[in-house]
């Protein structure tokens, strides 16, 4: 199955296009993020190998993404393997990695559904723990859409949060070493746009459990969070219009918090620094560094896209 769906089959019926009408009067997640979860569940319920659930999970996955589309989500986050996952099995692992180089082909040779629907596709997380040609799959597929900015989807792969904040503190103390920074301009902004993923509106994680698993731990600060029964290639159309609702209720409450938060960082941020002058010096050499920081991420997937590929 593709990742980008086009065909009549997802056509929505007419009560379910009466409740899109409906929930887009109110205020709709920029940011929607899911945490795939109960795929080895599913295959045990439905007496099939572990690696049919995963790949229902993947089937799933796309047919979600159009009904985000098709709500105006701008950008999607999906955490498709930990980095702890790795612990599983090594069969299972294989037959994951299998299925990502799969995906990958597939989404590599979707490159003009991606470009009319402006789909910028990256994938994030410890590439290292991939091999070689995932990694060159990986490097393709970001080259390849870089320049979409109708929406975007962030795959996250061998991924949890602390690796990525340990990252980011590490690019952070790289560009004060570089002269970029002063140890002065680290705080809260600064590590929240360093960090590869941006803030999330809306966390959905499927299969009953009640926890974040590493998964966008700074992100997720003003998110709301909901968690529900359905195991993930079960999750239906109603689970996700349920989350949007209860999004809907709760957000005038999250916003008031997130403002007040920003306001509250804002002055942290800005204590010591005397005057505006210094202010405005402050934000360019910030500017400065994010611009170092994107070119040296950019040469680094270059690098790996063009070397002769393996596999692939
Ligand atoms: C969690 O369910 C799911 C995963 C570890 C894998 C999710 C992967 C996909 C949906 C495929 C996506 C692939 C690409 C390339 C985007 P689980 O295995 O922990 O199931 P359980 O909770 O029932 O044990």
């Amino acid at each position: 199955m593709s990742l980008i769906l086009e065909d009549d089959r997802l056509e929505l019926s007419w009560v379910q296009k009466l409740c899109l009408k409906v929930i887009r009067y109110g205020p709709i997640p920029k940011h929607v993020a899911f945490i795939m979860d109960g795929n080895r569940r599913f295959a045990a319920k439905k007496h099939v190998q572990r690696i049919e659930g995963h790949s229902k999970g993947f089937d799933k996955l796309a047919e979600t993404l159009k009904w985000c589309q098709d709500l105006g989500v701008e950008e999607v986050t999906v955490y498709a393997f930990s980095a702890e996952n790795f612990k599983r099995s090594k069969e299972e692992v294989d037959s994951l990695m299998e299925l990502a180089r799969q995906k990958f082909a597939k989404i590599l040779e979707e490159k003009d559904q991606l470009e009319a629907h402006g789909v910028r596709v990256r994938i994030v997380g410890e590439l290292n723990m991939l091999s070689l040609d995932l990694r060159q799959m990986a490097a393709k597929i970001q080259n390849m859409t870089k320049s979409h900015n109708k929406c975007r989807l962030n795959i996250c792969v061998a991924y949890i949060s602390r690796l990525e904040m340990t990252e980011a503190t590490r690019e952070i103390a790289w560009g004060v070493q570089m002269g970029f920074l002063l140890p002065s301009d680290v705080s809260q902004n600064l590590i929240s746009q360093t960090l590869q993923i941006p803030a999330v509106d809306l966390l959905i994680r499927t299969s009953g459990e009640v926890r974040l698993s590493d998964f966008l731990l700074w992100q997720s600060t003003f998110s709301y969070l909901s968690f529900l029964k359905a195991l993930w290639p079960e999750f239906s159309i109603w689970d996700f219009y349920g989350a949007i609702l209860l999004y809907q209720n709760a957000y005038s409450h999250i916003k008031t918090a997130s403002v007040q938060a920003d306001a509250s960082s804002t002055c942290q941020d800005l204590n010591g620094i005397q005057i505006s002058k210094d202010a405005s010096l402050q934000v360019q050499r910030i500017n400065y560094f994010l611009e170092k920081l994107r070119e040296k991420r950019e040469i680094v997937n270059s690098n790996l896209s063009m070397e002769e590929s393996v596999n692939c």
